[in-house]
């Protein structure tokens, strides 16, 4: 019926539009998302908290320089040094390309220039932009298997068929690689998620692979600004003489994912391509945010910060791997990791299933542990457990892992 005032009230002449329906639903309309969306699944592995938190990813957001950000965006939030609030130079805000050319100088002797060096959202936007600028629907990708998801979903949804390439203890297997790969995605300072280091030999292997087959080798260098022992290698972009590597760092594990910051450092013959992508995609990364980080690097904050973080991170590292290696010996066999914030352990015995009944016993008991197989393609030879240590205070790991340890059967 329709009322009108004064008039009374009237079977309507017209049906009411779908969109105002008695349930209250709104018509879905006619639009479609392409198929790909309907086979990537929203995150989830950050939904909840557990009492006893090994999921990996997480840094501890309690060891955030909390004061001293505030301060430096309150300073990049005044008037002055708005200025005109015009659209900014998409490759970054000088002043951090230049902070963070002189930090990967210093901490993995990469020897980039300020122009060499891209401010991005996060290692997540890093990858887009490279895969925009080189990729072409149908192209074939390389990913480390088992490896990380987010960037298999990016490349997917960008029209690129993605193939795993076995890993094994000395980083990636060379010689598995599809010869008509267009680009490899690996973590070669600290695989994600088993934890090793890729060995030098297989480095060297991978740039002279990358160079004969004209093929973009992405370096994920996101958690390697901590170390608990032993000399770290040169990443594939100091060894690279053919201009094939892009390195991609993050400040996700060492200040905060939530800030979404990160960066490339690209090959000459890639800067503009680049730079023309990230405008398209969203102009530049936020200004004020990118003048902060500059300003907290060069006063030597970000080193004292890393000094201190990595302390913690050492302290649960080496008790994590002690009572790993002393109490879950008949079950567990750590896989040696020297970085990072995260270990992983093959099982000895137990099956995919058992271990799922291991798993889901644990999270009853409030902790929270990941399987490798989550971040596998094909399922893993051996079963095993990825546990974090960035979300879990020292305090906690003992019972956390008792817990654990009554979880086997
Ligand atoms: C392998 C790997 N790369 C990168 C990142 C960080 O991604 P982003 O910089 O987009 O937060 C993570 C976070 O868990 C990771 O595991």
């Amino acid at each position: 019926v329709t009322a009108r005032v004064g008039a009374g009230t009237f079977v309507s002449a017209h049906a009411p539009p779908a969109r105002d329906r008695p349930d209250g639903h709104r018509a879905s309309g006619l639009l479609r998302p392409r198929p790909v969306w309907g086979s990537i699944d929203p995150p989830t592995a950050f939904a909840r908290a557990a009492e006893f938190d090994f999921r990996t990813g997480l840094p501890d957001s309690s060891l955030f320089p909390f004061e001293t950000w505030r301060r430096l965006m309150v300073r990049q939030l005044d008037r002055a040094a708005v200025g005109t609030g015009a659209y900014a130079d998409p490759a970054g805000h000088p002043d951090l390309r230049a902070a963070v050319a002189r930090q990967v100088g210093l901490s993995r002797g990469i020897p980039a220039s300020p122009d060499d060096v891209v401010i991005t959202n996060g290692t997540q936007q890093a990858l887009d932009l490279v895969a925009r600028v080189l990729l072409a629907p149908g192209d074939r990708v390389a990913v480390e298997d088992p490896g990380y998801e987010p960037p298999r979903l990016l490349f997917r949804s960008l029209g690129a068929r993605v193939v795993g390439v076995p890993v094994d203890g000395r980083g990636l297997v060379v010689e598995a690689l599809p010869a008509d790969a267009r680009l490899v995605y690996v973590t070669p300072s600290h695989q994600y998620p088993l934890g090793t280091t890729m060995a030098l030999e297989r480095r060297l292997a991978l740039l002279d692979w990358a160079r004969r087959h004209r093929a973009a080798l992405v370096e994920d260098d996101y958690d390697s600004e901590f170390r608990f022992g032993g000399r770290p290698l040169e990443p594939l972009q100091t060894l690279d003489t053919a201009g094939v590597v892009v390195y991609v760092g993050s400040f996700s594990k060492t200040l905060l994912p939530t800030l979404r910051l990160g960066f490339l450092v690209v090959p000459r013959a890639l800067r503009d391509a680049v730079h023309r992508a990230k405008y398209v995609t969203d102009w530049h990364t936020s200004l004020p945010v990118q003048a902060a980080l500059a300003r907290f690097i060069d006063d030597g904050d970000f080193a004292r910060h890393l000094r201190r973080a990595n302390a913690r991170y050492r302290t649960r590292h080496d008790l994590l791997v002690r009572v790993l290696s002393r109490d879950f010996a008949g079950h567990l066999e750590v896989v040696p990791s020297a970085a990072g914030l995260h270990v992983s352990a093959l099982v000895r015995r137990a099956t995919a299933g058992q271990l799922d009944a291991v798993v889901a016993r644990a999270a009853d008991a409030g902790v929270a542990v990941q399987q490798l197989a989550w971040f596998a393609l094909a399922p893993p030879a051996r079963p095993g457990l990825v546990l974090g240590y960035g979300a879990i205070p020292a305090g906690r790991i003992e019972e956390g892992l008792r817990r654990l340890r009554a979880s086997f059967p």
